[in-house]
């Protein structure tokens, strides 16, 4: 399933390509949560081909209404992850696409075709990018680690979401080495699976921003909860910490501070 999988994602992906390159109309689902026609076409691509290919599987997507569809044997798309930077031409965007079988993870795939960087792992078999296995970085000093976060869209409207956010900040810039703040979630988690950063922690996402990044960080030895540190559930939990595992504790502790 795997191999197919890639072969669609990638076709895809030069879809995404011409909608990088072009000038397009943004509109606006909310203040700060853009979307492009590009978002729906990717999107409706790879439900096309996924529905002809695997059949048993249920589709749930970024753009689509999800409000039937029951999760199980389903297939997370998230058509483009990072669609602000898509936008403004930052080549930080991705296609994400995570398979559960049973409600567990099997397959993830987030390829970013500007960049030509195609990560995926299968429950089992490790992660790799572009062909090459990754693994976390050994770094265990807080004080060294380079952590990266999102800020939620509902920090345009919601005060005590944007006082968190800064609330966070505050407590762990000081004692990490750095914080980046990329804008995609799916390869935020990839590139704690491949070593660049050592942590990760963001509110509010949903499933398809993280549905394959999980899967990809996990094989990759690293660690994924929620802020307590317990099991992050893909649907319900509202933070989500991802780390190499060695400052995992240390990053919960810290987004628990007062
Ligand atoms: C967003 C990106 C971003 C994160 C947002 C997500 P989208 O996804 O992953 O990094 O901070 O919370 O919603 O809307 O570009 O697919
Ligand atoms: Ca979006
Ligand atoms: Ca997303
Ligand atoms: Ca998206």
């Amino acid at each position: 399933m795997k191999d197919k999988l890639i072969e669609i994602i990638k076709e895809a992906g030069e879809l995404l390509k011409e909608g990088y390159f072009s000038n397009k109309e943004v509109n606006f689902k909310a203040k700060k949560d853009l979307v492009t026609k590009y978002d729906v076409a990717v999107e409706n691509f790879l439900k096309n081909r996924f529905s002809k290919e695997f059949p048993s599987f249920t589709l749930i997507a970024e753009e689509s209404d999800n409000t039937d569809i029951k999760f199980g044997d389903s297939i997370i798309i998230d058509p483009i992850d990072g669609t602000t930077n898509f936008v403004n031409q930052v080549p930080h965007t991705a296609i994400s696409v995570g398979v559960y079988k049973n409600k567990e993870p099997y397959i993830g795939v987030v390829y970013n075709p500007i960049l030509n960087e195609l990560y995926e792992a299968k429950t089992g078999c490790g992660s790799f990018l572009n062909g090459k296995k990754i693994e976390v970085s050994k770094e265990n000093d807080f004080q060294k680690s380079l952590i990266s976060t999102g800020f939620p869209y509902t920090s345009g409207s919601n005060q005590n979401d944007l006082n968190d956010v800064i609330k966070k900040i505050e407590i762990i810039l000081p004692k990490c080495q750095d914080i980046r703040r990329l804008g995609s979630a799916a390869l935020d988690l990839c590139y704690v699976a491949r070593g660049t950063y050592e942590g990760y922690y963001e509110m509010n996402l949903k499933a398809w921003d993280v549905s394959a990044g999980i899967l990809i960080l996990s094989e990759a030895g690293g660690k994924i909860s929620n802020i307590n540190g317990e099991e992050y559930k893909l649907f319900d939990d509202k933070y989500i910490v991802a780390t190499n595992g060695y400052i995992h504790k240390e990053l919960i502790l810290n987004l628990n501070a007062k």
